[in-house]
């Protein structure tokens, strides 16, 4: 999700605005992904970088988390939606880990749509957290670090359980990864988006689909004999 911050300045108002803005746009997005049948959906919230924004737009962005939590949680688990925040717990405000342990504990049992916040989220310290989680556990257990597997080291991560994704979507004409899922996006789709982020709605998410089934996916092998014109 980017582009609020430009959203905003667009209509010569305050980045918190575009925020606000965004939010509306992600309730919109995940209506829209349950509808057309997607299972797991990932909204990039907050980033570990994030932090480094002048303070009052860092309290914004935890104030719209905290508001989305609260508001939102029994709609969305009427909905059927799971919820799993992705990211560093270490350090966040008894407040904000109150509302993610009850967001988590009372979407548990929802299978309708698996949703994660990536939140206080970054691939390379999602990815060291998982090693200390394995170095500790191979030390402990005397086992030898040769048999550490792509397998386990997938499980070891915020995601464990959950598929890779199939289609990371960027929106705002940025075109980079910024630290999202270094490990999990090792074959998926990219489509880069010029709308701003609180433009995204269904007809975008369709967009990015249809460009989406348009790919030919190879896992580095090559195409699939369904998949080569005759
Ligand atoms: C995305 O929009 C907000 C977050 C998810 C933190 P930005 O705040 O990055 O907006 P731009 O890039 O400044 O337009
Ligand atoms: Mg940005």
């Amino acid at each position: 999700m980017d582009g609020n911050g430009r959203w905003a300045a667009a209509r010569g108002r305050p980045r918190g605005f575009g925020h606000k803005a965004g939010v509306e746009a992600v309730r919109k997005t995940v209506r829209a992904a349950g509808e057309l049948g997607i299972r797991h959906l990932t909204l990039y919230a907050f980033s570990s970088e994030n932090w480094s924004r002048p303070p009052s737009e860092v309290r914004d962005l935890l104030g719209l988390m905290r508001l989305f939590i609260t508001r939102d949680l029994a709609e969305l688990c009427a909905n059927g939606v799971c919820i799993r925040i992705l990211g560093n717990r270490e350090g966040l405000s008894p407040d904000i880990l109150g509302l993610i342990e009850t967001a988590e504990t009372k979407s548990r049992h929802n299978t309708a749509l698996n949703l994660n916040i990536a939140f206080n989220y970054g691939g390379r310290d999602e990815i060291c957290r998982a090693f200390a989680v394995l170095a500790a556990r191979y030390a402990a257990e005397g086992r030898d670090p040769n048999d550490i597997s792509e397998v386990e080291i997938s499980e070891a991560l915020d995601t464990a359980g959950q598929p890779d994704p199939d289609l990371v979507i960027r929106t705002s004409g940025e075109i980079r990864l910024s630290n999202f899922m270094l490990w999990q996006a090792a074959y998926s789709e990219f489509v880069f988006l010029p709308c701003m982020w609180p433009d995204f709605d269904r007809s975008w998410l369709q967009k990015a689909l249809d460009e989406y089934s348009s790919r030919s996916r190879r896992y580095g092998g090559v195409p699939a004999a369904k998949d080569v014109a005759l």
